[in-house]
């Protein structure tokens, strides 16, 4: 029941890790701690009372994914998120976003070949429907263009792994994340953006924090009813609960197809304001927030038809809004109580 995950000191890895090990999993991390700290682990075992093992090392290493895949051929499975993950920076060093999710996505799959690990779940993104012709967007509907180096990696990633299962043994779910937010019950993991956040609720949260002056809303003059953009935000918790559904449908020979592809979303959307909202709400803070020009590359609105995956996975996210905004809150007033 050993299972690897790589980036599993990050936000959602680092939720993940916790569902895999209250569910009987002995977890391994690879993480090179390029975007997150080694003492999340501290944080998991203050959880779940269990250390995972953390391996610290750079996946783009063939020799070095190479080996680690040689002494642990006992795996069952890989779970793999280690990438980066910044839209805008992808704009500014394709080449750097190309290399660093692209090669260790064929290293680890050149290495599970080698040592006969089947069993590889990919974390992908809805970002591969770009602005879909109808929503909700099932998995049916077509991949366009992309908008950014980013998304293309999630594109050619989901390639490369079909082309792998093709001649291999391996097989693969690829899970298609909405908009994650939201932090542990327990706040003592979350999301931690380095520097200053391009996501929409940490900087929401940090602007409550005051470390922000204010958060920019990028347009009101979309095709939605309140003007701004629409997005299907799903609880953290609710998404590294899915993974482990996915990791015992494949060891429990469960897949359908060789490749499987699942959206991970609630199947409702909220615009910016309703977001806003909703945290003003559950803090029961005002906002300090000022409507601006639209970002470049936004997309109007997207919502998961999420029908397929709450049958074929028998799972479904169960958290709202408000839940998903309150943890959040909890979660940055703890860890700036803690660290100030
Ligand atoms: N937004 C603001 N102000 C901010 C940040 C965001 O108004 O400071 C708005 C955005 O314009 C957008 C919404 O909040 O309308 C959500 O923005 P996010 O940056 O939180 O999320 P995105 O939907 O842009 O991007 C997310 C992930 C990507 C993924 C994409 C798929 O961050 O990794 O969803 O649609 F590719």
């Amino acid at each position: 029941m050993k299972i690897l995950v790589t980036g599993g000191t990050g936000y959602i890895g680092s939720h993940t890790v916790v569902e895999l090990q209250s569910k009987g999993f002995e977890v391994i991390i690879v993480d090179n701690l390029s975007n997150s700290s080694a003492e999340i682990v501290d944080k998991i075992e203050k959880i779940t009372g269990i250390r995972p093992v953390l391996e610290v090392f750079d996946l783009g290493d063939r020799e070095k994914t190479a080996d680690f895949f040689k002494r642990n051929s006992d795996i069952m499975g890989v779970i793999h998120f280690a990438a980066f993950k910044a839209v805008g920076e992808s704009v500014e060093k394709p080449l750097m976003y190309y290399r660093n999710n692209l090669v260790s996505l064929m290293n680890i799959l050149e290495s599970m070949k080698e040592t006969g690990v089947r069993n590889f779940v990919f974390s992908s993104s809805c970002t591969v429907y770009g602005q879909p012709d109808k929503l909700p967007v099932s998995e049916k509907a077509p991949i366009k263009t992309a908008e950014s180096p980013y998304g293309n990696t999630k594109q050619i990633s989901e390639e490369i792994i079909q082309d792998t299962i093709k001649t291999s043994d391996i097989h693969g779910i690829a899970l298609r994340y909405f908009n994650p937010i939201g932090a542990h019950e327990t706040a003592l993991i979350g999301e931690l953006p380095l520097g200053v956040p391009n996501n929409l609720v940490p900087f929401i949260t940090q602007t409550a924090m005051g470390i922000r002056d204010q958060l920019k809303v990028f347009g009101d003059d979309y095709p939605t009813p309140d003007g701004t953009p629409i997005r299907d935000y799903i609880h953290v918790v609710d998404l590294a609960k899915a993974h482990v559904v996915a990791v015992n449908r494949m060891i429990q020979d469960k897949m359908k197809k060789a490749f499987e592809v699942f959206n991970l979303g609630t199947g409702k959307g909220y615009s910016v304001l309703e977001v806003i909202r909703a945290f003003e709400k559950s803090s029961g803070r005002k906002l300090n927030y000022k409507i601006v020009g639209r970002r470049e590359g936004d997309i109007i609105q997207v919502w998961a038809d999420p029908s397929f995956s709450n049958k074929e996975l028998g799972w479904k996210a169960e958290k709202g809004l408000d839940e998903m905004v309150a943890s959040a809150w909890k979660w940055e007033q703890a860890y700036r109580t803690e660290n100030s």
